[in-house]
């Protein structure tokens, strides 16, 4: 086999008038009579490459046998492409081998589809077909990318004293609130293994080890349902550090996204990135990951409508509700747009979406007959109202309103191309309260998992909060105590998220006691992690970035499959292997399973 000397790609004026030898796939071949020209196409890029009849009528003939997808092997002479036949979007484009030898390594078959990047591909056939979709330009450029961020993140962590530890994936239940992946064991029958969730609880108990800097790039695994941004099995970047407090985590992960965005799309990141927190995301965006490349902020009305003659608002705000409203200024959206809105809020549960519309002569709006002329004056000076706008309303509980004009806003953002797509939006955040009510469970849950930590000045409200036996109180003083957590937001997306993490058995035992996980359930639960850090743990915490959102972030992708190399579809299927597939009753009965039908 001719060996090659260079990569198709990288042909440049170096090789001019010299001997090259390239091996690659036919991209595409034209044949224009007596001259054959062959798009030579490697992982490095494309290089056209040519022979003609008359000088080399042996290998004209097996260059007239080729067709696309074929795997060649070539050897020739590298000149200039004659003046007027160059082509400036290839990165090859001012040169052309022309073709002394020529092997054919091996055929194709047709393609089900074009290696270009024209012709659209469902999912389906995309995934089916990953090794040709994986040809295509721009998804190859996508792993190399990815690669490229592995390399950097690693020398990062390496520079700054992390060591690199794998923890196993055989493992017990982790909290991170999705469902697990169970793996039965053939040894103990009965029993079960977990796939990890994340590898929070061995990193805590690396931190006792004494490593001190801990860092993994890996796998996760959750059961949950998918989305454009979720796969079952998806990457992190996963790190912990000992006696630190939350200013360490957030500047190392400061550094770190400062590097990735430099040396991989030339970007300087401002830092200290900014900070917003929990409640203020909420209030203004209706949202703990919000968008901020848009305004649409939403304007909280409350006040102007506690004694409002307009029932539905009026009973919202006296059962405890709010009355938010986001102007959609100079939108002069018409009736039907307006309807259409108003049913894709209903979807999520609105009751009704009430709006104005500022017209030159009037307001014309459904509710205003019902508002006094003080509350259109200051409906309309707070919105900032200008002939043009339209104003929507949404009242209700304010986690329905958050939910409701939150995803309205977003919706807005899109269909109207509201979005800046050259900015990165990058920012932290913080002051999450520790635990909130579940209205299912009808109990307290943590919003990060149960081993993060509290302030250490809300501590005594904690305390507090376990002596009183209203529930409405009992509600009021835990929602008022903030977690030492932090969470990374590009463009509307949680990229990663962290804490500082309880170290002290005693706060650990009253967070549970909240939580109400009794005492066998944490043991039996994470028995091992309390038992670790009652033998002299640091104080320490940590952060896990999602990888593959933070490639397709950065590669600007709506989808985080495009970055990944063998990812699941929606339903979570592999249409390249067919998994999750049955499996033969033999190897059933070895691990004692029996599935009832
Ligand atoms: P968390 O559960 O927030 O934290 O996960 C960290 C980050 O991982 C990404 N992510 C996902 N990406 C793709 N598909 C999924 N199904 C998926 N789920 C999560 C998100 C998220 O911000 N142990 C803690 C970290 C810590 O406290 O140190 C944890 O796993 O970008
Ligand atoms: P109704 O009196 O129910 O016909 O409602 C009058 C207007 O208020 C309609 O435009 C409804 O869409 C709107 N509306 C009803 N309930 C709500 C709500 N909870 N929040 C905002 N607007 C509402």
């Amino acid at each position: 086999m001719l060996k090659r000397t260079k990569y198709c790609g990288e042909i440049s004026q170096e090789d001019l008038e010299r001997e090259v030898t390239l091996n690659g796939w036919v991209h595409r071949i034209r044949n224009h009579g007596g001259v054959i020209f062959i798009d030579l196409r490697d992982r490095e890029g494309i290089v056209q490459c040519l022979v003609e009849e008359k000088q080399n009528p042996e290998v004209y003939e097996i260059a007239d046998s080729l067709k696309p997808e074929y795997v060649i092997a070539i050897k020739g002479k590298v000149r200039r492409r004659p003046s007027g036949t160059e082509n400036p979007k290839l990165k090859t484009g001012y040169y052309e081998v022309v073709i002394e030898k020529l092997e054919v390594l091996n055929r194709s078959e047709t393609p089900p589809f074009p290696i270009d990047e024209e012709t659209p591909l469902s999912e389906e056939v995309k995934l089916k077909y990953r090794y040709l979709d994986l040809r295509r330009e721009s998804m190859k450029e996508n792993l190399l990318f990815r690669h490229r961020a592995y390399q950097i993140t690693r020398r990062v962590f390496s520079e700054e004293g992390f060591i690199e530890i794998e923890t196993p994936f055989l493992t017990k239940s982790t909290p991170e609130g999705a469902r697990d992946f169970l793996v039965p064991s053939r040894l103990h029958p009965g029993k079960f293994y977990a796939l990890p969730q994340s590898p929070q609880l061995f990193k805590q108990i690396l931190m006792v080890a004494g490593f001190d800097r801990y860092f993994q790039i890996v796998k996760c695994l959750r059961d949950e349902d998918l989305r454009a941004d979720r796969q079952p099995e998806f990457t992190q970047i996963d790190f912990e550090m000992s006696f630190v407090d939350e200013e360490d985590v957030m500047s190392f992960s400061e550094r770190l996204l400062s590097t990735l965005f430099k040396e991989l799309l030339g970007i300087d990141l401002k830092t200290p990135f900014e900070r917003l927190s929990y409640y203020e995301a909420l209030e203004r965006y209706g949202s703990d990951k919000p968008d901020r490349r848009f305004g649409l902020e939403l304007v909280d009305l409350t006040d102007i409508f506690t004694n409002t003659e307009f029932k539905v608002f009026r009973q919202v705000i006296d059962q405890g509700g709010v009355v938010k409203a986001i102007n959609f200024k100079g939108s002069n959206l018409s009736r039907k747009e307006i309807d259409e809105l108003t049913q894709f809020v209903q979807s999520l549960g609105a009751k009704g979406l009430a709006w104005i519309k500022v017209e030159e002569e009037r307001l014309n709006s459904p509710i205003v007959k019902f508002f006094s002329d003080a509350e259109i004056r200051e409906v309309l000076e707070r919105l900032e109202a200008k002939v043009g706008d339209v104003i929507f309303f949404s009242a209700d509980k304010r986690e329905n309103v958050y939910k409701i004009l939150g995803n309205l806003r977003l919706h807005l953002g899109k269909r109207y191309n509201l979005i800046d797509k050259n900015r990165f939006d990058v920012f932290w955040i913080v002051d999450f309260p520790l635990m909130e009510w579940d209205e299912e469970e009808k109990r307290f849950v943590s919003l990060h998992h149960p081993f993060t930590s509290p302030r250490e000045e809300d501590i005594p409200l904690l305390k507090k909060a376990l002596d009183v036996e209203d529930l409405e109180e009992k509600k009021k003083l835990i929602s008022s105590v903030r977690a030492r957590a932090y969470d990374l937001v590009i463009n509307g997306y949680e990229v990663g998220g962290g804490s500082i993490r309880i170290h002290n058995r005693d706060v650990q035992e009253l967070v549970f006691k909240l939580l109400q996980i009794s005492e066998m359930e944490a043991k039996e639960k994470f028995g091992f992690l309390l038992d670790a850090l009652k033998y002299g743990a640091p104080p320490h915490g940590g952060l896990a970035f999602g990888f593959d959102r933070l490639i397709a972030i950065m590669r600007g992708l709506d989808s985080i499959r495009d970055v990944i190399a063998f990812p699941k579809t929606q339903k979570g299927i592999c249409p390249l292997t067919g998994a999750p597939d049955y499996v033969d009753p033999k190897q059933l009965k070895e691990i004692h399973i029996r599935v009832v039908e």
